[in-house]
């Protein structure tokens, strides 16, 4: 069976955008696949300076993928920050790593081209710390979404010169980018994006739901005219969900005229809350007991534990350091 590792920041309220571009497949894969996925805790510190809200947003994604159905039997689902070996890792790639590799990395640009404060060490060294996620546990393929490639096929390049350097150590990694997890759109037709606020977040009450489905930008076509479901972002949005009968239904209303946008909201925000509903039962009753939180946490720290703790013997030993002198 072929293993595939992923790892996802814990960076606030997971949108459409999230669950259909990385959440979803990620859940789906673990039937298929030997699967890894953890919290990238370690990396979210590139950003994140506030300690109450590093924990709650990593307490939130755990909650959120096993809600969603990340099922730690079938994957070992840990939090990066539990395993040593990831930044003991780091270190070492950090040595063969050239300088220019990582000053062309394209989120390392973006953040000095935005003129970003203050850029940190860590930020630029963050391809490197990925490459280490990635190298300890040998996957075949890395799941991310486009805007990761970049660095996974930085890993590969680490770990090809560790290997030219220090012998055979390294599985090369392949991205995998999976072809239906194509940009899914926001409420105002753009790149869903926590940054362009333009989301419908999967776990908001029905409240916010309600403010967020009702925000979604449409045009001035009048209620008796017929209208366009290529360029309807309500359409498009309940296309995510719907069956295809339903979405035969809803294309002949907005076809045949007499059929507004606020009605076609409110099959949306139906839609919604009846896919995800169950998921946000789930979830509550998983907030309310941490205490098989925290014992699905450690059991996947243990089982990564024996991968990354086997790798990085190996990795100690190719660039010599060993634990007793003979
Ligand atoms: P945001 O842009 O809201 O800050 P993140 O950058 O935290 O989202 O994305 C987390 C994961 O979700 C990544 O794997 C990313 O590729 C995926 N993702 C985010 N937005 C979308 C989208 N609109 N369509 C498809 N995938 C997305
Ligand atoms: N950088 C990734 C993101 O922001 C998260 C991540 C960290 C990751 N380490 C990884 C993804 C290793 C895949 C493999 O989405």
């Amino acid at each position: 069976m072929k293993r595939i590792l992923s790892g996802v920041q814990p960076s606030g309220n997971p949108h459409l955008g999230n669950y259909f571009g990385a959440m979803k497949h990620h859940i789906e894969m673990q039937d298929k696949y030997e699967s890894f996925i953890f919290i990238a805790d370690y990396h979210a510190l590139t950003t994140v300076r506030d300690p109450e809200k590093m924990k709650t947003s990593t307490l939130h994604l755990v909650l959120d993928y096993l809600a969603l159905g990340l099922d730690p039997k079938k994957t070992v689902f840990f939090k990066q920050s539990d395993i040593y070996e990831h930044t003991q890792l780091k270190w070492i790639l950090d040595c063969v790593t050239p300088h220019g590799l990582l000053e062309r990395a394209h989120a390392w640009k973006d953040a000095l081209e935005k003129g970003k404060k203050e850029p940190t060490a860590g930020l630029f060294g963050y391809p490197v710390l990925m490459a280490a996620d990635i190298l300890l546990y040998s996957p075949d393929l890395v799941p991310v979404g486009k805007d990761q490639k970049q660095h996974v096929e930085i890993a590969r390049d680490i770990a090809i010169k560790f290997n030219s350097i220090f012998g055979e150590t390294f599985k090369l990694p392949e991205p995998y980018i999976p072809e239906e997890s194509a940009t899914i759109k926001g409420t105002d037709g753009q790149k869903m994006s926590k940054s362009y606020g333009n989301v419908i977040e999967i776990f908001a009450d029905d409240k916010d739901l309600k403010k967020q489905v009702m925000s979604i930008q449409t045009d001035s076509t009048p209620l008796e005219q017929p209208k366009d479901t290529n360029t309807c972002n309500v359409f498009y949005l309940y296309t995510l969900f719907a069956s295809d009968s339903e979405i035969k239904d809803l294309k002949n209303k907005y076809e045949s005229g007499g059929f507004g946008y606020g009605e076609a909201k409110k099959l949306l925000l139906e839609k919604l809350i009846e896919f995800f509903g169950p998921y946000r039962e789930k979830r509550i009753e998983l907030a309310n007991n941490l205490d098989y939180i925290n014992k699905v946490l450690k059991d996947g720290a243990q089982k990564a534990k024996e991968e990354s703790e086997k790798m990085m013997e190996k990795v100690r030993k190719a660039v010599g350091y060993v634990n007793n002198f003979v």
